[in-house]
């Protein structure tokens, strides 16, 4: 096996041993080759560039490039907030109306609250949010506090540390299109009845996404 013989003796002329031997192996004196030699000089040339742009000059690391988009984007959320004025419900209404709104609420009503609420609002260890029983309000503002503030003592969390406004706002709105809605398994109703009539959604919300249904306000 280490025999010399079995070495290929057929390669580029310039192959020569050098005369040192590891165990039986022993190794060629070729040059790299150029596209090899050219990266590492390459490399060598690009790393002082790099070390001091990024460490010494106007380089943003990646987590201060996040910390500006991030920045950025709750500027962007807090314009688009201060241009739909307080919150209200005739915001609210307003956002449900949105269907971009009201799918993003959507999303976020099945990641984060349908855990406790069930996935069409059925309800869980949370109340049955499709039902004419309110524990904390039917009005659009009245279920925009309850998830900004959260219920601590009774389970329900508070979102506003979790959620910025605008989705908060979104999620509620997708909340007034559950009211109405016939889910598979409601959970028994909880808190006191109010009358369809005085709840801001029209009795005839049929699908989640109620776009149909014309916004009402409360008598
Ligand atoms: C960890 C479980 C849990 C999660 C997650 C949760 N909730 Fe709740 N939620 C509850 C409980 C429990 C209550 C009832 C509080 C009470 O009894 O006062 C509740 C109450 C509510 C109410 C008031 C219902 C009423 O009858 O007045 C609304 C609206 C609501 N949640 C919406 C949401 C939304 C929207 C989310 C997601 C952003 C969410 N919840 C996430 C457990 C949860």
């Amino acid at each position: 096996m280490h025999d010399d013989t079995t070495r290929p003796k057929n390669g580029p002329s310039r192959d020569e041993l050098l005369d040192h031997d590891y165990d039986g192996i022993q190794e060629y004196d070729n040059p790299l080759p150029r596209w090899w030699v050219m990266i590492f000089w390459a490399s060598i040339v690009f790393a002082p560039i790099y070390i001091l742009f990024y460490h010494f000059g106007p380089g943003l690391s990646e987590h201060q490039q996040y910390e500006r988009s991030v920045q950025a984007f709750y500027e962007r959320q807090a314009k688009a907030l201060a241009a739909l004025g307080e919150v209200t419900d005739e915001t609210l209404l307003t956002v449900k109306a949105n269907p971009a709104m009201l799918s993003r609420g959507g999303q976020i009503f099945r990641a984060k609250c349908s855990p406790c609420h069930g996935m069409f609002g059925e309800g869980n260890i949370g109340p049955n949010l499709t039902d004419d029983y309110w524990i904390h309000g039917a009005k659009p503002t009245d279920i925009y506090h309850t998830i900004f503030e959260g219920v601590p003592d009774k389970g329900m969390l508070t979102w506003k540390n979790q959620l910025p406004p605008a989705r908060i706002m979104a999620v509620a709105a997708y909340v007034l299109t559950l009211h109405g809605t016939s889910p598979p398994n409601p959970k028994a109703p909880q808190g006191t009845l109010v009358e369809p009539a005085e709840t801001p959604v029209a009795p005839g919300a049929e699908t989640p996404r109620g776009e149909t249904s014309p916004p009402r306000t409360g008598a």
